[in-house]
């Protein structure tokens, strides 16, 4: 059962929600306003900073999860739910990749428990606002991929290996990438020139924040410099060049649409 909008969470429900990348003012309003009503809140400790607990209720009972399995976690907040409490699932950035919820959806429905997922912004888009910049620069670049590098915990289908996604030359959302830098800079390199920029993100968000703009030729050294391991994204985009002369023919005076004879 999906729920709809309520002005209180419900009571026997679990919200899944994207906490976004750690700003806790880039919540959703909905996400804020579940988040601060709630009984119970488990929550991903490695990728969710404490300040996004601030406003929670004092009496919530609060569990972290990084130290738990999945066979932990579906057991607390079925007990929770059961118990009459209303249950937030606080996963980092956007619930839409990397963020293991579908066994968890499932989990859920075996146990016939009502949920609502509440979508966050992904640590690409906070990244970009950081940079002052779109993604998408007329005549430059129009496509945008997410992707990843192979884990132990997820492996990479064959079909989306990282050179036949950098031969589009797209901006390029980099995660879970940070312990490859080699391997990524080696590859990239094989259709993206030297120069192309790339902006080394850590912890956006978090009162830690840094930001690299470097050509990508640096960036596995710049990376290894740092002790960059986690929480870290790559954009690798020709749209960080500086693009003085850019734009989009959509607010062109020469340029007529439906609301615009
Ligand atoms: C398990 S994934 C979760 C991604 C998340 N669902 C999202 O939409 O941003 C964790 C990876 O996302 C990236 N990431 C998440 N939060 C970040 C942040 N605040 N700053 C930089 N990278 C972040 C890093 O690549 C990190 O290794």
């Amino acid at each position: 059962m999906i729920l709809s909008f309520m002005p209180q969470p419900l009571k026997n429900a679990v919200y899944i929600i994207g906490a976004g990348p750690g700003d806790p003012e880039l919540l959703t309003l909905k996400a804020y306003r579940i988040l601060t009503r709630a009984d119970v809140i488990l929550y991903a400790d490695s990728l969710v900073p404490k300040q996004m607990l601030r406003d929670v209720r004092a009496d919530a009972e609060l569990i972290p999860t990084g130290n738990k399995t999945l066979e932990e976690i579906l057991p607390l907040m079925s007990d929770r739910v059961r118990r009459g409490c209303s249950v937030v699932r606080l996963h980092s950035g956007d619930l839409s990749l990397y963020s293991a919820i579908q066994e968890q959806i499932q989990g859920l429905i075996a146990e016939d428990i009502p949920f609502e997922l509440i979508p966050g912004i992904s640590a690409y888009q906070a990244a970009a606002a950081k940079l002052g910049t779109e993604l998408t620069i007329p005549g430059l670049v129009q496509t945008i991929i997410l992707t990843r590098i192979s884990g132990s915990a997820s492996a990479v289908p064959e079909a989306e290996e990282l050179a036949s996604l950098a031969a589009h030359q797209a901006s390029l959302c980099l995660y879970l990438a940070a312990r490859h830098v080699e391997n990524v800079q080696d590859k990239l390199l094989q259709y993206y020139s030297t120069d192309t920029p790339v902006a080394i993100c850590f912890r956006i968000g978090w009162p830690d924040e840094k930001i690299w703009l470097v050509p990508l030729e640096k960036m596995a050294a710049t990376s290894r410099e740092n002790d960059l391991i986690r929480t870290t994204m790559y954009l690798i985009s020709p749209a960080l060049q500086e693009c003085k002369d850019a734009r989009s023919r959509l607010y062109h005076p020469e340029h007529s649409h439906l609301f615009r004879k």
